[in-house]
């Protein structure tokens, strides 16, 4: 009897656990890909990018031309998963540097953090807080949108943290406090950070992000890059033995800093780097490299990479030091996320309790979602 509803128990914690999971990820409207293609079946969440801000009036904006492509999302998303949740992105950084792969860019980064005024011009006075959050909740509703995320905030040392507190708490009211009909589900509110919450002048205020979002999705990669490091690296390395540039580490500085692991979503690229090998006879993790391959910064997304790698008959290495994958093609050398390393790193979140994934971007998937139906 007793041995009966321990199991009884178990199995519906582990359909609740499994309930709960969550499977998201990014389309980025300037992709070509349609919406319709998507299999969003295999996603819990999709998150449509970007909106922006308005410098002069504080609300938010969606580009003309992105128009069309937001107002139809959800419906699309819908059509094929019912279930599936959709938001709306709003872009925090830079006003129109919304390329990521350009934010792969150290100095354009760091000019990024200390250049963007909009943002902090928006929270630093009450009246702009709320003509952002009245802004960005009515076009949430407007466009069918079940969820608003902030991406990518970079409070930086210098922020102004009783204002950044203020926003936080203010969002958060006005979503709780939103007019809804009975079976309309309350605004989903998430946040894009950095892999880490503390990072050279940046300083996540972690608790007034616990209280105030759903939750928080990282950016687990891009921590090297061909257009800057003069070697190849593993890009979203879960681990690495001699530097901190880790997913393990920043999540573990998350959640020793106060945010819950089950706020979490670990960051899955589908993208990859192309380095030019100085040697092509030395093509180790951390060879020495002359600089980017393939494209204008070298980042290469998986459908390519998979299309290369039939083409030249190459089959990828995977190490499991640093949970990447990796091939020498002539004197190119590419290291991405293949099957192995997804799926390690899936496990990886389940075991450390977190949340889900959050995939960027969902587009860059090979043709028969290989990485999407591995988590
Ligand atoms: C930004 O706000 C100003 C002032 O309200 C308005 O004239 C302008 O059209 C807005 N720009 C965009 C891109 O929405
Ligand atoms: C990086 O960005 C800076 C500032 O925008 C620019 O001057 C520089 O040429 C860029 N470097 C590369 C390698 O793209
Ligand atoms: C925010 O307010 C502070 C003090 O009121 C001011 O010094 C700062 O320049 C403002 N920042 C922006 C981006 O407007
Ligand atoms: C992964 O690559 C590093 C660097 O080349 C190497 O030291 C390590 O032994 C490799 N790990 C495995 C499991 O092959």
């Amino acid at each position: 009897m007793f041995k009966t509803s321990i199991l009884v128990l178990l199995s519906f914690l582990n359909l609740a656990n499994s309930k709960n999971w969550i499977r998201s990820g990014y389309v980025y409207a300037g992709n070509e890909f349609p919406v319709s293609g998507i299999d969003s079946r295999l996603f819990t969440h999709l998150v449509c990018a970007f909106a922006y801000i308005n410098s002069s009036n504080s609300e938010i904006y969606i580009e003309p031309s992105d128009e069309t492509y937001m107002s139809t999302f959800t419906e699309i998303v819908t059509s094929k998963n019912p279930s599936a949740k959709t938001l709306l992105s709003i872009w925090a950084g830079k006003p129109h540097s919304s390329m990521f792969f350009d934010m792969t860019n150290s100095s354009m980064f760091f000019d990024m953090i200390n250049s963007y005024s909009t943002f902090f011009g928006m929270i630093n006075q009450s009246s702009h807080r709320t003509s952002f959050i009245r802004s960005a909740m009515i076009a949430a509703r407007r466009h069918g949108f079940m969820g608003l995320d902030l991406s990518y905030v970079f409070p930086s040392t210098s922020a102004n943290k009783a204002n950044m507190r203020s926003f936080f708490d203010e969002w958060r009211e006005a979503i709780n406090s939103e007019p809804r009909k009975y079976d309309t589900p309350r605004l989903i509110l998430t946040m894009g950070a950095m892999y880490s919450p503390v990072m050279d002048s940046i300083i996540y205020p972690v608790n007034d992000i616990k209280r105030n979002f759903d939750w928080v999705h990282v950016r687990s990669f891009d921590y090297h890059v061909p257009s800057k490091d003069r070697f190849t690296g593993a890009h979203a390395a879960l681990y690495d033995p001699s530097s901190n540039l880790n997913t393990d580490y920043g999540i573990n500085e998350w959640i020793r800093r106060g945010l819950p692991a089950n706020k979490l979503l670990i960051g899955l690229p589908y993208h990859g780097y192309a380095w030019t090998l100085v040697n092509s006879n030395d093509y180790a993790i951390g060879a020495p490299a002359k600089g980017k391959a393939l494209t204008a910064d070298g980042s290469v997304r998986y459908s390519y990479i998979k299309w290369y790698l039939n083409n030249y008959g190459v089959k990828p290495v995977f190490n499991s030091t640093y949970v990447v994958n990796y091939c020498k093609i002539g004197s190119f050398w590419i290291g991405f996320d293949d099957v192995e390393a997804i799926k390690t790193k899936v496990s990886y979140a389940k075991e450390k309790g977190l949340l889900g994934y959050n995939v960027f971007q969902i587009p860059n998937d090979d043709a028969d979602w290989i990485l999407s139906t591995t988590g």
